[in-house]
């Protein structure tokens, strides 16, 4: 089928390519020229493990442009995956969506083509962005007959960090409609993931349980609330074994023991329990304070999604806190923060803890040192006032140091030789800001070794 995506962020950049490899003729839109190069010369603007691999076995099925004009026509399906970040009353910015829509319906000519909105938007936009197209299709002074089109909603669950992954072997595939055609059109695109007949990847070989994919075929409003309520439930689920981990640490317990202990019942599950400082990353946060939002168009609470925020933010003040106990003055203090992405495997440092922590210590008068495997350059250019304070190498940010944190558990860190360091730190303060380390290795050692709940 013949495809086009807008945005070739990390949604529609994992979309558009790995709809590319599964064999639909795929055009990927984005105004940034720069990108747009990058892309053509086969080349990933974003980290994304396996993405510059995916990017050439699709190769022959794959065009990138800035022009609607060559993107749209003709097109079954066009996806919008532009950015819809938060506005400052906590609810999203729709103005990318806007005019990606209108642009999308000066370009249409197809007898029919599904519009589906992938990023996340407000429940309910489905039938603001059919307007919108209806609308600046109808000031199309060289409107073409017979031109049909409909809007869908198609959810993404990607994680970042995993993106391939999760689009070719997901655990559902959700599309919402109130429009037969449309529904039946999307089914059609996803139909070699949902049967599981594609040829997998060479690098990403296919998990021996994947089995054929749940399709969850409903309405707009539905589609777009599952992927809201999916989302703040995961972030509530994290956001509950850290209130737990606060008990666990006043009471004695370990966190990590207990979650497991819970984790192990089928009916909880043992992913997203993981404590430490807390999530980050462009979903979450924005989900939660857009899903509270919307709530209170129509007068309705959402306390638990509240609580799971306030929970997440105070994990952050924690770890200062956790530093401020262990060394009484922060002031003057040198402290090393290993790890600015929101987490590991990628270089996205939107709403990261890192940023948090590093700010609050600045604040009190501390010094700081910054290190993080992949996400230096994206650093420097998108946190300006933090980047004097950026580390090269592992051994400076031990250096004199009169503690360090574990931020982002990055595989880099976990296999550090630890015994390394310690020497170089003025004090051999270590706090797990993600309970990975093995605190008793830890402490034979020689490190003080302190976790962000216990
Ligand atoms: C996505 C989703 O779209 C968002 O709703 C979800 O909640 C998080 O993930 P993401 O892919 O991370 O966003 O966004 P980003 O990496 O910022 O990519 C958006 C792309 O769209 C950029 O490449 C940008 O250049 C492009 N864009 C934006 C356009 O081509 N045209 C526009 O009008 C606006
Ligand atoms: C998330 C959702 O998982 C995905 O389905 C959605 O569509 C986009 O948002 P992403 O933000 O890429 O994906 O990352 P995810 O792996 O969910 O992690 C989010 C944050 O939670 C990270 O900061 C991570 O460190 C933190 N986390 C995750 C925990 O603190 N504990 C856990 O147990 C799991």
């Amino acid at each position: 089928m013949k495809v086009c995506v807008v945005g070739t962020g990390y949604v529609g950049l994992t979309t558009g390519v790995s709809l590319a490899f599964l064999g639909h003729e795929v055009t990927c839109v984005d105004h940034d020229q720069a990108k747009v190069d990058m892309l053509r010369g086969g080349r990933c603007p974003i980290y994304e493990p396996g993405m510059e691999d995916l990017l050439a076995e699709a190769a022959r099925n794959l065009t990138f442009t800035t022009s609607y004009e060559d993107a749209v026509p003709g097109a079954d399906v066009v996806f919008v995956a532009v950015q819809t970040p938060s506005a400052a009353d906590g609810s999203p910015d729709l103005r990318y969506l806007r005019s990606a829509a209108e642009s999308v319906a000066q370009a249409l000519n197809h007898d029919f083509t599904v519009v589906v909105n992938k990023s996340t938007v407000p429940i309910g936009s489905g039938n603001w962005v059919d307007a919108i197209l209806r609308d600046s299709f109808a000031t199309r002074e060289d409107r073409p007959e017979g031109v049909e089109f409909a809007v869908a909603s198609n959810p993404e669950f990607l994680r970042e960090g995993n993106a391939i992954a999760d689009t070719l072997y997901p655990d559902r595939i959700v599309i919402g409609s109130d429009n037969p055609r449309s529904l039946e059109v999307l089914n059609r695109l996803y139909r070699p993931i949902i049967n599981q007949t594609f040829t997998a990847p060479t690098f990403l070989p296919r998990p021996e349980d994947a089995n054929a994919v749940p399709l969850v075929s409903t309405d707009l409003a539905s589609a777009e609330l599952i992927k809201y309520a999916a989302n703040a439930f995961l972030a509530l689920k994290i956001s509950y074994a850290n209130e737990i981990g606060q008990l666990a640490a006043k009471v004695g317990a370990d966190i990590t023991e207990v979650a497991r202990g819970m984790g192990l019942d089928q009916r909880i599950g043992s992913r997203f329990l993981q404590p430490g400082v807390g999530w980050g990353g462009s979903c979450f946060g924005k989900d939660t304070k857009a899903l509270i939002a919307t709530a209170a168009e129509y007068n309705l609470e959402m306390p638990i999604v509240k609580a799971a925020r306030d929970v997440n933010s105070r994990q952050r003040a924690i770890a200062v806190e956790r530093l401020q106990d262990e060394l009484r003055i922060l002031k003057g203090r040198k402290i090393g923060l290993l790890g600015l992405a929101f987490k590991p495997n990628t270089d996205d440092l939107r709403d990261a803890p890192a940023l948090d922590i590093a700010n609050s210590l600045l604040a009190r008068g501390a010094r700081v040192k910054l290190h993080d495997p992949v996400a230096t350059e994206r650093f420097r250019k998108e946190q300006p006032d933090l980047a004097p304070y950026l580390s090269e190498t592992i051994d400076d940010v031990f250096a004199d140091c009169d503690a360090v944190v574990l931020v982002t558990e990055w595989a880099q860190y976990l296999e550090l030789d630890w015994s390394k360091f310690v020497g170089l730190m003025r004090s051999p303060i270590l706090l797990d800001g993600r309970h990975v380390l093995d605190a008793d290795r830890m402490r034979r050692l020689g490190y003080r070794y302190v976790a962000v709940s216990g």
